[in-house]
């Protein structure tokens, strides 16, 4: 198996060609998933498999929708996400509890507070006698790769009919300094040619100078602005965000009083994006884009959490190389399945 499709650590480990291959696997899951017999086809694939959720740091859409994927491949799942119910309360140490799961589990996807805490146990479990596969679900506030890849395959089911991601203009606003979500979609949109990026926030939360010399590096076109509303006709994406103030405590910084008012879409600046312009969010939000903008036809944000779960399926199966079983079954069944 290649280094690509093991572990899942950091978005620099994927290139384009990955990109494509997961977007398409994606729609194939999606797809077979509408019907009883592909989705029964699915559910046979790694019924033999199980996946430790080893989620320490609090989640809602990442844990449920890897929960959801490995359902839909049939895998069975288990999860740990308080570690005062876990031996660590006896003193273990993370590593050992973590290898501890790899006795009994398939898979550890993992989210952590520290930043590339995946890697080092990663590294700790290739040195063991059963190196399974370990999956970042966010670490700490550097790096979310499989948000990235969602966001990509939402970006990519976009503009589908409008040239593709290539060339396009992404803003991205908010708190752009600890959002990991940010941090990782910038880096991995270097895959693609032109992108112009947009970094929008107020001075305090500008994006990290790693991630604008990790830009610099791949050649991409970029500019910092503080100015919400002149960006606002210019773009094609509007990637929004909240404030990350949960990181205060750790830090010892007292940003709660930041006001991200002037970085909220609202039903007025809506006016100002063009039509075929998508708004994005990882989610969860607070009042950075209103409610009554969820039924606007470019609010994206619900529909990217569901291409969470596709993408998410198409990792498993790619890391569990059940591809061409996947293009095997569509192909099968191909259009005489009855969609439900
Ligand atoms: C994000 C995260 O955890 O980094 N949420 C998510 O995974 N969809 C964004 C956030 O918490 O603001």
């Amino acid at each position: 198996m290649s280094a690509e499709v093991f572990h899942c650590l950091r978005i620099e480990q994927y290139d384009r060609k990955f990109l494509d291959d997961i977007c398409e696997l994606a729609d194939a899951i999606r797809f077979l998933s509408k019907s009883k017999q592909g989705a029964d086809q699915l559910a046979s694939l790694l019924s033999h498999k199980r996946a430790m959720l080893y989620f320490v740091q609090p989640s809602t859409r990442t844990f449920l929708s890897f929960q959801s994927a490995c359902q839909i491949l049939g895998m069975k799942t288990a999860d740990v996400r308080d570690t005062n119910t876990s031996s660590e309360v006896k003193g273990e140490s993370e590593a050992d509890t973590v290898r501890t799961f790899s006795s009994y589990y398939d898979v550890i996807i993992m989210r952590h507070h520290q930043a590339d805490f995946a890697r080092h146990i990663a590294n700790v479990l290739n040195n063991s006698n059963r190196p399974v596969p370990v999956i970042n679900g966010g670490s700490g506030k550097d790096q979310h790769p499989t948000q990235a890849l969602l966001d990509v395959y939402t970006l990519i089911r976009s503009f589908k009919e409008r040239g593709g991601v290539d060339g396009k203009k992404i803003a991205f606003v908010g708190d752009l300094f600890r959002g990991r979500t940010v941090r990782s979609l910038a880096c991995l949109l270097t895959k693609f040619q032109g992108v112009r990026q947009y970094f929008v926030a107020p001075r305090e939360l500008q994006i990290g100078d790693d991630i604008l010399s990790y830009l610099d590096q791949h050649g991409v076109s970029y500019a910092l602005t503080e100015d919400f509303r002149s960006i606002l006709s210019e773009v094609d994406v509007i990637y929004m965000t909240r404030l990350q103030d949960e990181w205060d405590v750790k830090d010892g910084g007292n940003t709660k009083s930041i006001n991200l008012q002037d970085y909220s879409l609202t039903k007025e600046n809506m006016n100002f994006l063009q039509p075929h312009t998508i708004v994005m969010h990882p989610l969860p939000r607070r009042q950075e884009i209103s409610t009554d903008l969820d039924n606007d036809p470019r609010a994206m944000y619900w529909r990217q959490m569901r291409n969470g779960m596709f993408i998410r399926a198409a990792l498993l199966a790619m890391i569990f190389d059940v591809t061409d079983n996947i293009f095997r079954i569509k192909e099968t069944l191909g259009e005489n399945v009855s969609v439900e």
